[in-house]
């Protein structure tokens, strides 16, 4: 049995703590928080942008913690589970494995590249796994993409194109502080960013035009360059200020034999969803049966596929520190070619 500490009982503290009750082999044995009402298990005022609203949460038979430094001295903890804004994720991460412990950290990995080699080189020295929390490759739609990809069925890749909008999400005070949340590259479209370093390898230069807010870009779009000419990718990301403007993701991804593509949007009246369609080259339309379905069930695959590699003691080939600092990277390097209005190497 793998034993789990979550520090930061937040949003998303709550909807991983939903998902470790759907996992064989892990079980919740402390949490670490300030907030004192949430200590005590009170978790009803938590309310984040998908999943249920907060409960009262029984924690007689968990170890609970005012800060996460307590929580890593505790021998009881195999695994930590870091749902801490992103400014304290290196420093928790390196604390954490210096402790001995595996560590599970919600993306982004950290705010500068710099961090994230630190966080590979801690638990590296330390011999404990690392994973980022990026959940969009447990999506159905973007698993199922991948699975394609990775089965060769349809042949190489030849690119793609992505896209993740929001309007200003105003309940985020830090949102556009590059040391707080980040901004639009760090908190939103590291998840492209990801996906993208995931199916196609990392990209050897970008080039970017966007707008900048203060010093963080807010909406942007970009050309990946590879060593193979022949890859065109692209992604559009960012806030379009304007209210009525709520959530759109999707993609467009192109094989030899095949095209996939997936919209959904968000809006004031409704979700409409493009569901997934792989579209063969010979002609037809074939829509996949996904399971799974809303966001907090691909958090309990996420999860599924932590607790697996932590059994085995592997790391995984989605969830890698390396990978998620290879995301990090580009976002920066984005942000720098939208500034200087020109391509960056990478
Ligand atoms: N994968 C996704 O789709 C997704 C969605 C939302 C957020 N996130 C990421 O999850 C992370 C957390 O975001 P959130 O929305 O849950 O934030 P949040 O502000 O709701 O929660 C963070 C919690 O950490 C607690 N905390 C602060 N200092 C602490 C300390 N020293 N010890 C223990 N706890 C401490 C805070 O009190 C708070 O409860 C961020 O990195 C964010 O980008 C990911």
């Amino acid at each position: 049995m793998i034993r789990v500490g979550i520090a930061g009982i937040g949003f998303m503290g709550w909807i991983h703590y939903l998902a470790y009750q759907k996992v064989r082999g892990v079980k919740l044995v402390a949490v670490a928080e300030p907030n004192e009402k949430r200590l005590s298990g009170d978790w009803r005022d938590i309310q984040g942008n998908f999943g249920p609203p907060g409960e009262v949460v029984d924690l007689s038979s968990v170890a609970c913690y005012s800060d996460y430094r307590e929580m890593f001295a505790d021998p009881n903890v195999d695994l930590v589970d870091i749902c801490l804004p992103p400014m304290m994720h290196a420093e928790a991460t390196i604390a954490a494995v210096n402790a001995g412990k595996h560590v599970f950290c919600e993306k982004p990995m950290a705010l500068t590249t710099g961090d994230c080699r630190r966080m590979v080189a801690a638990a590296e020295r330390n011999s404990r796994l690392l994973f980022i929390g990026h959940v969009l490759p447990f999506v159905p739609e973007y698993a199922h993409a991948l699975k394609i990809v990775r089965s060769g069925k349809y042949g190489q890749l030849l690119g793609g194109s992505f896209k993740r909008v929001i309007s200003d999400p105003l309940w985020l005070k830090d949102f556009y502080d590059p040391n707080g949340c980040g901004g639009p590259m760090l908190d939103l479209h590291i998840h492209d960013a990801h996906f993208i370093r995931l199916l196609f390898g990392q990209p050897t230069a970008v080039t970017s035009r966007g707008r900048m807010r203060g010093e963080v870009a807010e909406y942007f779009q970009t050309f990946f360059q590879f060593d193979d000419p022949n890859l065109v990718v692209s992604a559009t990301s960012g806030v379009v200020n304007q209210q009525g403007r709520p959530f759109t993701h999707g993609f467009e991804i192109q094989l030899e034999k095949a095209t996939l593509n997936y919209e959904l949007g968000v809006y004031a009246d409704g979700i409409e969803v493009m569901p997934l369609k792989v579209l063969p080259a010979k002609g037809g339309v074939m829509r996949p049966k996904l399971s799974g379905g809303d966001m907090p069930s691909s958090f309990v695959d996420e999860i599924k596929e932590v607790i697996k590699c932590v059994q085995a003691g592997t790391p995984s080939a989605t969830l890698d520190g390396d990978l998620a600092r290879d995301a990090v990277v580009l976002g920066h390097k984005q942000t720098e070619s939208v500034r200087k209005g020109r391509t960056i190497k990478v």
